[in-house]
Order: C-alpha cells, then sequence, then structure tokens
C-alpha cells in the first residue's frame, strides 16, 4: 500500500500518523471477527453522559444485495467506494431521551467512529468516510427513525494500490496531505490568540537541528562500520551526508540532513523516507512506522543483502 504518514510538526501515536483516507482498496474480504473488532472499539468510545448515540448499519460483499443498498446512496463522485468490500453507514440519535436533546450527539458519533477507524488501521485496515451521500434516501432505505440522523458512510476493507486507480482518483491518493499549523486553532487567553505560551511550537533552530542531525548521521556511520566490512560495501560519510553503495546486488541508499523541514532525508530502495525528530526518544524516527533511522537503515541494509541486518 501507498503510505502517506502525517508528516507530524511534533511526535504523534504512530497509528495516528499512519491513517489516512485512500481510494484504493483490494478485492479481499474483512472477516466477521475483524468487523466485531471494529464496532467494539467504537463501542469503548467515551460519550457525553454515556448516552452512546451512535448507531451503524453495515453491508459486506458477501452479501451483494445489502452492499449495493448502501451503496447506493452514495453521491456519484463516490462512487468509487461502490467496489469497497464493506460498506458503513453510521447515525447519532439527537436526543438523549425523548425532548432532552444531545448537543454532543454528532461529536459522540464521531468519537466511536475514529475509535473504529484507528483500530482498522492497527489491523492493517484502510478506512475513508464520505459526508457524500443521499440523506433523505438513507433515510428512506434503511427505515431511520426522525430524530436520528445519518451522518457518514464508511469504507472499510483491506488497502489497494493507489497506481491502479483511475488518473483522477489516483492523482488525489498520491496528493500530499496538508493540515492547518497549530497555531491556527489552538488558543489561549482569547479566541484567535495563538497558545504560544502553553505549547512549544517552535521548531528547533538552524544550529540545533544541525547538531543532532550531525550526530545522527555519526552514530549511524560508526553503527554501518562493521556490517560494512563483514558484507563489503561502502560507507561515505561527507559533507553531512551519508551514502552506501553495494556492489552485489547494485544499490545506492543516501541519508541527508534536510534543514529547511528540520527532517533527514533516507533515499533506499528507491523510495523516500523522511524522519523527524522526536524528542521524547532522542532520535529521528520516521512518522509511519515509528522506526529510529538506525532500526530504518538496518531494515534497508538488510533487505539489500538479503540477511538481517542489526544496527
Ligand atoms: C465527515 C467526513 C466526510 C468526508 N467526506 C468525504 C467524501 O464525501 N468523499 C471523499 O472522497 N472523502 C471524504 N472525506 C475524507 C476527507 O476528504 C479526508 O479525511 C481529508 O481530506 C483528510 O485526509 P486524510 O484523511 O487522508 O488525512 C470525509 C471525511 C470525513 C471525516
Amino acid at each position: 500500500m501507498f503510505e502517506k504518514p502525517a508528516a507530524a510538526d511534533h511526535p504523534i501515536f504512530e497509528l495516528l500518523a499512519r491513517r489516512w483516507s485512500t481510494r484504493a482498496f483490494s478485492d479481499r474480504s474483512v472477516n466477521r471477527a475483524t468487523l466485531a473488532s471494529l464496532f467494539e472499539a467504537a463501542r469503548w468510545a467515551p460519550s457525553s453522559g454515556n448516552g452512546q448515540p451512535w448507531s451503524f448499519l453495515v453491508a459486506t460483499k458477501e452479501d451483494s444485495a445489502e452492499h449495493d443498498r448502501l451503496a447506493s446512496v452514495l453521491v456519484p463522485g463516490n462512487a468509487w467506494a461502490r467496489k469497497v468490500p464493506v460498506l458503513a453507514l453510521s447515525v447519532t440519535s439527537l436526543d438523549r431521551a425523548p425532548d432532552k436533546p444531545n448537543r454532543h450527539a454528532y461529536h459522540d458519533l464521531g468519537l466511536a467512529t475514529e475509535n473504529l477507524v484507528i483500530q482498522a488501521v492497527s489491523m492493517g485496515l484502510a478506512v475513508h468516510m464520505m459526508g457524500g451521500f443521499n440523506v433523505e434516501m438513507a433515510r428512506e432505505v434503511f427505515g431511520i427513525p426522525a430524530r436520528y440522523d445519518p451522518v457518514t458512510m464508511i469504507a472499510i476493507g483491506y488497502p489497494g494500490d493507489s497506481e491502479s486507480l483511475p488518473e483522477d482518483l489516483r492523482k488525489k491518493d498520491v496528493a500530499p496531505r496538508q493540515r492547518k499549523p497549530i497555531r491556527e486553532f489552538v488558543f489561549s487567553g482569547k479566541f484567535g490568540q495563538p497558545a504560544d505560551g502553553i505549547l512549544k511550537l517552535d521548531q528547533m533552530d538552524d544550529q540545533e537541528f544541525t547538531t543532532r542531525a550531525d550526530q545522527a548521521l555519526s552514530d549511524l556511520n560508526r553503527r554501518l562500520a562493521a556490517p560494512a566490512e563483514e558484507h563489503e560495501f561502502e560507507v561515505d560519510f561527507n559533507a553531512g551526508a551519508l551514502a552506501i553503495e553495494f556492489e552485489t546486488p547494485q544499490g545506492k541508499f543516501v541519508v541527508s540532513p534536510n534543514s529547511p523541514v528540520r527532517q533527514i532525508w533516507v533515499s533506499a530502495h528507491s523510495k523516500s523516507f523522511k524522519l523527524d525528530w522526536d524528542q521524547a526518544r532522542n532520535a529521528f524516527v520516521l512518522g509511519g512506522t515509528g522506526q529510529t533511522l538506525a532500526e530504518l537503515m538496518g531494515d534497508a541494509v538488510g533487505k539489500q543483502l538479503g540477511k538481517k541486518v542489526n544496527l
């Protein structure tokens, strides 16, 4: 699967970084036990007054008529989701009790849904939520009572290959992920006033980054010395960047600091990896997998040599 880990400015839990909304799903079915775990995760979400206002309608490809019924409410722009093996529709109850509106109905459904999503990611699945469906049609088709609101369609399945999507969808799938900076939505004292005094939002300065990157690369260089001798590959640590060259099979990896974004970039096996400084681990870490630079390079070198290499 194409990975699009969050380019987090600050370290975050790796499952959160790994989740993203792909449109490329494989045909592989999701078994009943796995589906039960997803909704179990939703079940344990917190909710205002433990009101648990959520409900879900679900269908799998195995029951194609039911799956078609759910798919039929999608807007044309979400037609890609008709092929996804599992579809669900989330619904929230707008009242806690008769005449007692629940101001947190949508909030709590969102919490339950995100629980489901993160559980799914932890199990190797992908999830894509969609507001683009015909709400009135959904009400009618599924007999959703008044004061219950259908909120999102949810596509669930194993990730597929973005390259197999039609060009317009492929472009969306491979486009970089964007987010507003924290300053634009975390305030202190007054709405709109950034919470700079409370959160450490400043990036490390140039000098600090250069020092840390240099230390990380020197450390990697040291760790590579023994395997390089044993397996006869070249390591060249020069001008702040490190290159590893293999003769058989031929290959070259490059590890270089990228100062403007305060990241260490690795090019290996025709892929590019971007590692951020993780204060808690005192190391440069890959967002999607949580691997440190040494762990990532150990895997990359091992893959090249066809042997296990621990750095
Ligand atoms: C409530 C909700 C509604 C969404 N509706 C659609 C939709 O109708 N079609 C679609 O392709 N993506 C939809 N998305 C996916 C968002 O576009 C996506 O989450 C957002 O661009 C951020 O990208 P990421 O999830 O990959 O980080 C929706 C997401 C949410 C949470």
